[in-house]
């Protein structure tokens, strides 16, 4: 067994964890300080969103030094500190790992400017404009063209981010050999792995519109693992959009030594209109969604390793997206918990989700941060959108939502900062926050808690097959969990409307190990189970 494979990893976005140093960013010491709350959470491993280098035109996203810290976090003795102190409670440190694309700030995309024959050129990809105009109509996910004209060379240069955030041309040997060094500048540190941003990407096609999963993105990756990750215990998790279950298995397959997992976003994608964007919203079919984790989660069953989440810096707050963060938010909370963290699969936390932070409101675009949000207001009111029909769609969809400063007491700014943050402390601070979490036993933040324990001691929760139960039920999501002679069923209501079920063919009572309200008794032929009720029940 891996280390990964029963471990949960704790996602951090640096900027609105914990302030130490009253400029309203989190930072690297205040992460340290709370490393003894995270251990009582009993996390693992921490995802660590960028902490490098960067302009920051999308939060860190775009890198312009891979090895240094950005001053705003702290310094490279408070990195070295804190892989240090987290590895004495146990917890690895996984970097985020962005080499799709660079910063323009970044000394090689600084270099490549200064015109075609530098050296550096060919670090990124250019090409000739077409009858004066961008050499194809390839967009960039942050609205417009992915290509930006370079008046001084009169090149165009690739982004499928912002234009500030160049694309890397991996066809370049050199620059991949950087890429490597880099990753084992911090894995000769001691991380513990790495979280590869859009590495679904690297190989794109430009000529041939092929952006995703490119033909020769499998040779990259095993590259990579032959220079840098082999012979280490370390995890590695690539963000791939485009992963099917297919693909999927090409990654994580352990014996290509590629990747140890993907993340996956199909369920993530369910609640947009099929073929547009994710601003256009859909209501999610419980059903469908229940066969496409089914279907995640039995394919790779064999050769392949799951990831867990619900939400990430990225999206939604699960519990205000797909739970009820009005009526039963606590409930909500603890039925997504449990229905995801006895699934097979590595399980990941976004922070704050532990105590069922929920989404922001807002009712104007200049209470808005995130580029991504921006640029869509931007180009849909040019199109003719109301301004109110793009604010809906950013309050649900937006990326400030999970944004906002970790909630951990009740003072000023919810302890998050001495001075003002960056982003607003959301107005539920008093009611949600760490502090009160940690004092009542039956919090959301307990839940978890259970959670991760259960896993670690019950090798079925991390073995067992995976059966779906009820597939057609239209807000019951329950399944099985067998391994040797033991079965776990769980079965949650993911509905503000009471349900009754039926299981005909469970006859004992079994054990209830985690459930979301008092439960003693279990009548199986005739469940009834309340508003988002979720309990897992073991058989041995
Ligand atoms: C995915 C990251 O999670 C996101 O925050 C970022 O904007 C893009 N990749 C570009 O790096």
């Amino acid at each position: 067994m891996k280390w990964w494979q029963n471990a949960v990893i704790y996602q951090i976005y640096p900027r609105s964890f914990q302030d130490s140093n009253g400029d309203g960013i989190g930072d690297i010491p205040g992460i340290i300080s709370r490393l003894d709350y995270l251990q009582e959470l009993g996390i693992d491993a921490i995802w660590l969103s960028p902490v490098y280098e960067s302009p920051n035109d999308d939060n860190g996203y775009d890198i312009s030094n891979y090895q240094a810290i950005h001053p705003e976090f702290g310094t490279m003795d408070d990195m070295d500190r804190l892989i240090e102190e987290a590895k004495t409670r146990n917890i690895r440190i996984v970097m985020d790992l962005v080499v799709n694309h660079t910063s323009d700030e970044h000394k090689w995309f600084v270099e490549a400017k200064k015109g075609r024959e530098n050296p550096y050129r060919d670090y990124y990809i250019w090409r000739d404009p077409v009858d004066g105009q961008a050499p194809n109509d390839l967009g960039s996910t942050f609205s417009g063209s992915a290509w930006t004209f370079d008046e001084a060379s009169g090149q165009y240069y690739m982004h499928l981010f912002s234009k500030k955030q160049p694309d890397l041309n991996w066809e370049n040997e050199t620059m991949r050999q950087e890429v490597y060094d880099m990753m084992n500048f911090w894995l000769d540190k001691g991380v513990g792995g790495f979280r590869m941003d859009v590495i679904d990407l690297i190989a794109k096609v430009p000529d041939h519109k092929i952006t995703a999963d490119g033909p020769k993105l499998h040779a990259y990756l095993k590259d990579m693992h032959e220079q840098t990750l082999k012979d280490r215990e370390v995890m590695t998790v690539g963000e791939t959009w485009s992963a099917t279950p297919e693909s999927a298995k090409l990654y994580s397959d352990p014996d290509r030594n590629e990747l140890s997992m993907v993340f996956q976003f199909e369920h993530m994608m369910m609640d947009e209109q099929p073929g547009k964007s994710k601003w256009d919203l859909k209501e999610l079919d419980v059903v469908d969604w229940k066969e496409v984790l089914t279907k995640w989660q039995v394919e790779l069953k064999e050769d392949g390793w799951n990831s867990l989440f619900w939400n990430n810096h990225d999206t939604p707050r699960v519990v205000s997206r797909w739970g009820n963060d009005k009526d039963y938010r606590v409930e909500s909370a603890k039925c997504f918990a449990i229905l995801l963290h006895l699934m097979r699969g590595t399980p990941y936390i976004y922070q704050g989700e532990e105590i069922g932070m929920t989404n922001r409101h807002v009712t104007s675009i200049d209470e808005v941060d995130d580029i991504e949000s921006r640029n869509m207001y931007a180009e849909r009111l040019a199109q003719g959108y109301s301004k109110a029909d793009i604010l809906k769609s950013i309050n649900v969809k937006g990326r400030d939502n999970a944004r906002t400063p970790i909630h951990w007491n009740q003072t000023d700014q919810a302890g998050f900062t001495e001075g003002t943050p960056w982003l607003k402390v959301q107005p539920n601070y008093k009611e949600i926050n760490v502090e009160q979490a940690l004092a009542d036993k039956d919090s959301v933040f307990y839940t978890y808690q259970k959670l991760i324990q259960i896993r670690k001691e019950n090798p079925a929760i991390v073995w067992g097959s995976f059966n779906l139960l009820l597939p057609e039920h239209p807000t019951v999501f329950a399944y099985e969990r067998l391994y040797k002679n033991e079965k776990w069923v769980v079965v949650t209501n993911l509905s503000a409307d009471s349900q009754i079920v039926s299981f005909e063919t469970i006859k004992d009572q079994g054990n209830v190990v985690v459930s979301n309200y008092d439960r003693s008794s279990l009548n199986w032929s005739d469940l009834t189970l309340k508003p988002f009720e979720a309990m897992a029940v073991q058989f041995v």
